[in-house]
């Protein structure tokens, strides 16, 4: 079998799954995003500082790894030469990526649209046209990379978006697109292929997961998601190719965070949530917006097992809950009166859930940067365990800070 390891959010997104695949990547060939475009924002903290992608995939970071963008995403391409031009700036090597051709764009005006519909205020989006982008992808209205080649078709389509939609200049959008086609000319082509046959030749292959389980758009909280697939589904889906994997990890904070609007159960307004919120550093990548914090919701994490079938959960950020007596996490739901363990289908239901809270014994001591799981506090292995069972999966690694290193690592995904 192919070692194929999946990294799929299993929260509202922002689950520090940068990290994670940048620890994965450091032994693979290949690392895929299949979902999304600039509205993820994955940090890696590693020797050259701190950076945060948002359309080239993490694994790309390394000189031995090809970061392919597969079809299921959409792309950018202003966005993704300032990109570029970030990681020239910290004087990174130049990453080797693949773009697939089929990939749909995502052009000025799609922005426009998505502040003009309403979206961005309702939802609460990262306001970077990727719904309106997927919207088109669906209607059968979307340019494709390999449209690039046909200025025709470029012309036309634009100048019908602009007399709809306005706010851009269609020459100039025209013209950049057209240079765009041979900055990148190079690294497009058949990203399914090289997936493929790369698994077929038996190279190790990294998914990276954009966002997170609850705000995929079948899966999550509707209509407060995404418009792409977020769970593992979205690999086969966006990517063509049916792997096998050696594990299907999923990617959860120690704690509960969410951006935007949506049901977020275990949301905490005191200061306990402020406290997440300061000491978690709990500000959106993608837009900086602070985020909304609270407690470890496992009915939710639950669900995500359920959803994805995880191998392996990574919890991430354990060094954020020392200095709180108490840990509290939800383990159900009230709903009228009603106790429950499901994780409800309507978003409507959910934002009426009273979390059924347990609590657990915190720690005092800084565990900042421990890469052993036996130097853990004895209440931070405790806690560790208490997910474990509570998912039924094992916890097969768990972050203590910001760089890649601070990592503790209890089992090796790639067999
Ligand atoms: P969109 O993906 O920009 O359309 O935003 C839809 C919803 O997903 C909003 O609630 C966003 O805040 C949320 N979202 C999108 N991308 C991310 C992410 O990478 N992390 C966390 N939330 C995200």
């Amino acid at each position: 079998m192919a070692p194929a390891v999946a990294v799929i959010g299993a929260q509202w997104g922002d689950e520090a799954k940068g990290k994670i695949v940048h620890f994965l990547a450091k032994d693979a060939d290949l690392c895929v995003r299949f979902n999304g475009g600039p509205n993820a924002g994955h940090t890696v903290v590693d020797q050259y500082g701190e950076i945060r992608l948002h359309q080239v995939p993490v694994g790309a970071l390394y000189p031995h790894c090809l970061g392919v963008l597969a079809q299921g995403m959409v792309l950018d391409l202003w966005a993704l030469r300032e990109e570029l031009s970030a990681l020239k700036a910290q004087r990174r090597p130049d990453p080797k990526i693949l773009i697939s051709e089929r990939i749909h764009l995502i052009l000025p005006f799609h922005k426009v649209r998505e502040e003009r519909e309403g979206a961005a205020d309702r939802i609460g989006t990262t306001r970077r046209g990727i719904g309106p982008a997927y919207e088109d992808r669906a209607s059968r209205r979307g340019l494709r990379f390999l449209d690039l080649t046909n200025e025709e078709l470029l012309r036309e389509r634009i100048l019908a978006d602009h007399k709809t939609w306005g706010g851009f200049d269609p020459e100039q959008v025209l013209a950049e697109l057209l240079l765009f086609r041979e900055e990148f000319e190079k690294s497009v082509g058949d990203a399914q292929g090289r997936i493929a046959s790369a698994l077929a030749s038996g190279k190790k292959v990294v998914f990276e997961g954009a966002q997170g389980t609850l705000l995929d758009v079948d899966f999550g909280t509707y209509p407060y998601v995404t418009s792409s697939k977020t769970t593992v589904h979205g690999i086969p889906w966006g990517t063509g190719v049916w792997p096998e994997f050696s594990a299907v990890l999923g990617v959860a904070k120690a704690y509960t965070t969410r951006v935007g609007a949506g049901p977020l159960p275990t949301e905490d307004h005191t200061h306990f949530g402020e406290k997440l919120r300061e000491a978690g550093r709990e500000y959106g990548a993608t837009t900086g917006r602070p985020r909304r914090c609270g407690w470890l919701d496992l009915v939710a994490l639950r669900y995500a097992q359920k959803i994805n079938g995880f191998t392996h959960l990574a919890l991430t950020k354990l060094d954020v809950l020392s200095g709180f007596s108490e840990l509290r996490v939800a383990v159900a739901y009230r709903l009228e009166e009603r106790r429950t363990e499901q994780f409800p289908a309507s978003s409507w239901e959910l934002m009426r859930a009273e979390p059924v809270y347990e609590s657990l014994p915190g720690w005092e001591k800084d565990i900042q940067g421990v890469r052993d799981f036996g130097k853990l506090p004895r209440e931070a292995r405790d806690y560790v365990r208490f997910v474990e069972e509570a998912v039924g999966v094992p916890v097969a690694l768990i972050g203590t800070g910001p760089r890649t290193e601070d990592l503790i690592v209890r089992e090796d995904l790639w067999s």
